[in-house]
């Protein structure tokens, strides 16, 4: 009888072949904008202390109290599989030192893989990978959107639709302030609230605000407004962000009830939403957080930071039936007969060596079947060796674009080559 095949967990993906393309389209855009901007790459583990996650983002909020993957390990430590790149970013710059470093300093990263338990639908997976940046040590309202406007040109490269929503959520006396005003609206219409509102009311009312649910929804129309009880900082702070993103021709939409799900945020709020409607709707989101290295032992320090899920911008990408960046071999060598394949062999490794991307199929005897893989690969040059070149010690070059083709001598070819992958 066959062994039974073993299934992926649920919410999880594979990443194949097919979407490698679109994958790395994604990470190199990030990387590049970040490296262009003076942003330094950061990797830390995948697990952490379960505390540091309790302390930062915050026990009564969803991804604490619901969605972490927590587990003792052999000697009884709580650890936690890390559900967001922001507290362990904060742990490691203040257990290496880079709290010494001349600020601000400048973090990204790409390719990380995070957890939430939640149930997974469209857009929402238990693994997902984020790319993302953290910002130490300026208040300034300049660099909040200087974040926003890397943000804004990542979409932008990949020609993604967003709308960039934003908000303030003051210090913490406005949001103590602001709390205590929204129980007591939520209490007088508490018969009208769901049995997670319901919960919510005592834990963290102002998750409240941007709950899916369309009763609660209606409820908050008249709910108060954080802006009406906003520290004066905050407001300066906020007014300052948002007339540099004024000068920089970013569109925002102001939304009173953007409040964000991590309890370590505090004055600018942000999220960038997507096309599609629906719960799974945010492409990225980020904030100040000036309380959160004070919290985990370090000096008060301003920080603000974003990050966003690799697997729904490529959802967006899909959308827009982009092409990804060039990815495809820039040669092909196709050979009829055993001592062209031979050359054929030799001449790829010979144009890899300089760096040149090539590719052959010696195992392929027609010439025609060669042909279609070039095309099918998307080759910009085939390179075509048969008896009567060998014979003659030069190689047909077809453009595949044009259909032109030309002959050059063999011994010319790699530098030919390379000179017009160059200028590519
Ligand atoms: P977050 O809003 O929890 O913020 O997540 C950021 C982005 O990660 C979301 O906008 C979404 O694109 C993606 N994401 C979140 N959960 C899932 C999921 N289950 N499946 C797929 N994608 C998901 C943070 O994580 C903060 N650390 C952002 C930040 C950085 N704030 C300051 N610095």
């Amino acid at each position: 009888m066959a062994k039974k095949i073993f299934r992926r967990l649920r919410g999880t993906q594979d990443i194949l072949p097919k979407d490698q393309a679109n994958w790395s389209l994604v990470n190199d855009t990030f990387a590049k904008l970040c490296v262009d901007a003076g942003y330094k790459r950061i990797i830390t583990p995948i697990i952490e202390d379960t505390n540091l996650f309790v302390r930062s983002v915050g026990s009564d909020s969803e991804i604490v109290s619901k969605e972490m993957y927590t587990f003792e390990d052999k000697s009884g430590n709580s650890l936690t599989l890390r559900p967001e790149g922001t507290a362990p970013i904060v742990r490691a710059y203040l257990e290496n030192g880079l709290s010494s470093h001349p600020k601000p300093v400048k973090l990204y990263i790409v390719n990380e893989p995070m957890f939430r338990y939640n149930r997974p639908q469209a857009g929402r997976y238990r693994q997902f990978f984020q790319i993302g940046v953290e910002v130490f040590g300026s208040d300034n309202a300049q660099t909040d959107a200087q974040v926003i406007a890397l943000a804004v040109r990542f979409y932008q490269r990949l020609n993604i639709k967003f709308e960039l929503q934003i908000n303030t959520i003051g210090d913490k006396y406005t949001r103590k302030k602001f709390k205590s005003a929204l129980t007591k609206y939520f209490s007088e219409v508490r018969d009208k609230l769901d049995e997670t509102a319901k919960m919510q009311l005592s834990t963290n009312p102002m998750r409240l605000l941007d709950s899916k649910d369309k009763k609660v929804i209606k409820v908050c129309e008249k709910a108060p407004q954080i802006l009406d009880y906003l520290d004066r900082d905050s407001r300066n702070h906020f007014e300052a962000v948002l007339e540099y993103l004024d000068q920089l021709g970013i569109e925002y939409d102001l939304n009173p009830k953007l409040v964000r799900g991590l309890d370590y945020y505090n004055k600018t709020v942000f999220e960038f939403w997507g096309s599609h409607q629906g719960m799974q709707n945010s492409l990225g989101g980020g904030g100040r957080y000036d309380g959160l290295v004070e919290e985990l032992g370090g000096k008060p320090t301003p920080a603000v930071g974003f990050s966003a899920g690799i697997e729904r911008i490529l959802i967006e990408i899909g959308k827009t039936g982009q092409r990804p960046a060039v990815t495809s071999p820039y040669v092909f060598v196709a050979s009829l007969g055993d001592e062209a394949k031979k050359e054929a062999f030799a001449l790829t490794e010979k144009l890899l060596d300089s760096g040149i991307a090539a590719l052959s199929e010696t195992n392929k005897k027609n010439i025609a079947d060669q042909l279609s893989k070039a095309a099918k690969v998307k080759a910009d040059y085939c390179l075509i060796l048969g008896k009567k070149e060998i014979l003659n010690q030069t190689i047909i070059v077809k453009d595949m674009v044009s259909g032109n083709q030309e002959t050059v001598p063999i011994g010319k070819i790699v530098t030919t080559l390379a000179t017009r992958y160059k200028s590519k």
